[in-house]
């Protein structure tokens, strides 16, 4: 059975207002769509928590920058419905509004100087015009991947306070592929006092150890061969770490080696506290090596957590 799909957020929240009044409780999985089979583990852990699991399905314009193409963003709704359909669609609800900036994108018009009016094309493109406030979790969000995207991460966590406030969850599950913005996102909550408990997910591989990801389609098939040396220098990595080799400096140049024999452009590799995301010079146990690297147009982030004791 196909999900139920509610497209406007006043019929989101009325639709999560009645199911609490039934004292059933919500699991939210936020998506941007194109769903692969690392957000149906998602959805799949969700269900395990909650009584029904809300799929948001929207892709943000407010964590894409100017320069970053948003119009490629891959999408498949129905495929997207299917999918969640085969798991157990009677539990699912999926939440795809059009736009929740407060106007549709080119509709409105702005003034400008010396008169006449310009066609403003999205609202967080002009300046924050129809919206203008933001959530940022001010030391977190600068690091790793805040480097190269200075506005991602303010993107991601005031989309997802929307969503929270749309849904009202009792849970939200999110991946830790994306490490860092687990991590925001549950500082955020701390920080803000949202009474919702946030879940991180393994990340989803595929069998030759590539992290999923929605982008995994932009990359040719010589591409995609490359980018296993991602997740293998992460394995690498690893198991030098369980040997002995403790040292930061000596790990990073091993993962930048392999992956730039590979050809891919290395946007950073990092070893960092799991909780604060500082950087450490020498590896003990509650550390993640965080990569990110350019292959052809595409850029693939992967991680590894080290959880043993050394
Ligand atoms: O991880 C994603 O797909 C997005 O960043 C999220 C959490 C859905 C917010 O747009």
């Amino acid at each position: 059975m196909e999900p139920e799909v509610i497209r406007d957020k006043e019929a989101m929240r009325k639709w999560s207002r009645t199911i609490r009044s039934q004292n059933k409780t919500i699991g939210l999985v936020p998506t941007m769509g194109y769903l692969h089979e690392g957000h149906l583990s998602l959805v799949r852990q969700s269900l395990t928590l909650a009584d029904v699991t809300v799929v948001s399905i929207y892709v943000n314009p407010g964590q894409f920058s100017p320069t970053e193409d948003l119009s490629t963003y891959p999408s498949d709704f129905s495929g997207d419905l299917s999918k969640l359909a085969a798991l157990s669609g009677a539990k699912v609800v999926v939440f795809n509004p059009k736009n929740l900036y407060d106007y549709n994108e080119g509709e409105r018009k702005k003034k400008i100087n010396g008169g006449g009016e310009k066609k403003v094309v999205s609202c967080v493109e002009e300046g924050g015009l129809g919206h203008e406030t933001w959530i940022r979790v001010e030391r977190l969000e600068k690091g790793l991947c805040g480097k190269s995207r200075p506005a991602f991460f303010r993107g991601v966590a005031t989309i997802v306070t929307k969503l929270f406030n749309i849904v009202e969850p009792d849970f939200a599950v999110f991946g830790k592929k994306d490490y860092q913005q687990w991590r925001i996102i549950q500082r955020m909550v701390r920080d803000l006092d949202f009474g919702i408990e946030i879940v991180g997910l393994d990340i989803a591989r595929e069998k030759d150890g590539l992290a999923m990801s929605s982008r995994n389609v932009r990359l040719s098939d010589e591409e995609r061969q490359r980018a296993l040396s991602i997740s293998k220098s992460l394995a690498m990595a690893k198991a030098s770490v369980t040997e002995g080799k403790t040292n930061s400096a000596e790990l990073r140049d091993m993962i930048i080696q392999e992956v730039v024999g590979a050809a891919g452009r290395i946007d950073y590799v990092e070893i960092v506290d799991q909780e604060s995301l500082e950087g450490v010079e020498e590896i003990k146990s509650g550390v993640v090596i965080c990569v990110a690297a350019w292959f052809g147009t595409v850029r693939l982030i992967d991680n590894i957590e080290i959880n043993v004791s050394l």
